[in-house]
């Protein structure tokens, strides 16, 4: 598994399922991506503009004040790192997938800033989270970790969540599920999401039980971000993960994977 990915892989990666076969290169793989990345779903909207359903125009982001924004998210509850709050609006940011869902929000570090994101053409942000110390329990042996949900104030988080909806103004952009991503997985349909960030509970059960229910729902060419792949509960489920899906972007705690495209199947033509 390349870590960070080689140019090549990415490359590679980033070919399947589109029309073009030319990508920049630079010196760093992932900006490649992005901008790659961000030219097929721009010209793709570009195209289909021009058609009879012209969609909503958005206008081109202000970068810096986003990534201003995206700083100031860092004070909210939670664990997500700026750089990886960086890489996941950026991310949303070139994709540009009408629906993004993240499963395990807490305090919204890293859900604030793919909303952020998405806020500026018009995509929506679907935050699934119980906020309930049983589901956060869930499979969890005895142990630190159980002490540590076990003292933690979580309708005092759940609220300052919503607090921080307001605050960043996305409140037209974000849509709150409170409920375990079982009941929440009802609202969504297969291939529908184009970007899914799984950060809930990391118990080994629950973990493999995301990919395999909520995999589905993830769009041919659309995007998994894994976090904590370091931890062991989550390691087979991490190998399952790597047995489906194409490396994009791996960190030492967190990944980008894309789902593959089918290959489109040849067929002779029927006879007549
Ligand atoms: C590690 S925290 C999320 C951190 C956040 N994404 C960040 O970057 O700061 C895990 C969250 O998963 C939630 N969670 C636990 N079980 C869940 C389930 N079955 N479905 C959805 N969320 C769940 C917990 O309530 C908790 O808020």
């Amino acid at each position: 598994m390349p870590c960070p990915p080689d140019p090549s892989r990415v490359l590679r990666v980033a070919r399947q399922g589109v029309e073009h076969d030319v990508v920049p290169l630079s010196s760093n793989p992932w900006k490649s991506f992005l901008s790659f990345l961000y030219r097929q779903t721009v010209g793709a909207t570009a195209r289909r503009s021009r058609g009879p359903t012209r969609p909503e125009h958005h206008g081109p982001p202000d970068v810096n004040l986003l990534h201003e924004s995206i700083r100031a998210t860092q004070s909210l509850d939670g664990w997500c790192s700026l750089e990886k709050a960086q890489a996941l609006a950026d991310l949303v940011l070139a994709a540009r997938p009408a629906c993004i869902v993240e499963i395990g929000v807490f305090g919204g570090r890293s859900l604030i800033p793919m909303a952020l994101a998405a806020r500026t053409y018009g995509g929506r942000v679907h935050g699934v989270d119980p906020w309930s110390k049983e589901a956060a329990l869930e499979g969890e042996p005895d142990g630190e970790n159980r002490d540590w949900w076990s003292q933690i104030d979580i309708e005092g988080v759940y609220d300052r969540f919503l607090i921080g909806v307001r605050r960043f103004g996305v409140q037209d952009t974000v849509r709150v599920h409170r409920a375990p991503d079982t009941t929440a997985i009802r609202e969504f349909a297969a291939g529908q999401i184009g970007i899914l960030h799984v950060d809930g509970n990391h118990s080994a059960e629950v973990s493999r039980r995301y990919i395999e229910q909520w995999g589905p729902k993830i769009t041919a060419g659309g995007y998994l971000i894994m976090d904590d792949i370091d931890w062991r509960s989550q390691a087979e489920t991490i190998k399952l993960i790597e047995s489906m899906y194409e490396p994009v972007r791996r960190d030492k705690s967190w990944a980008i994977y894309r789902k593959p495209v089918p290959a489109v199947e040849s067929r002779p033509p029927a006879a007549a």
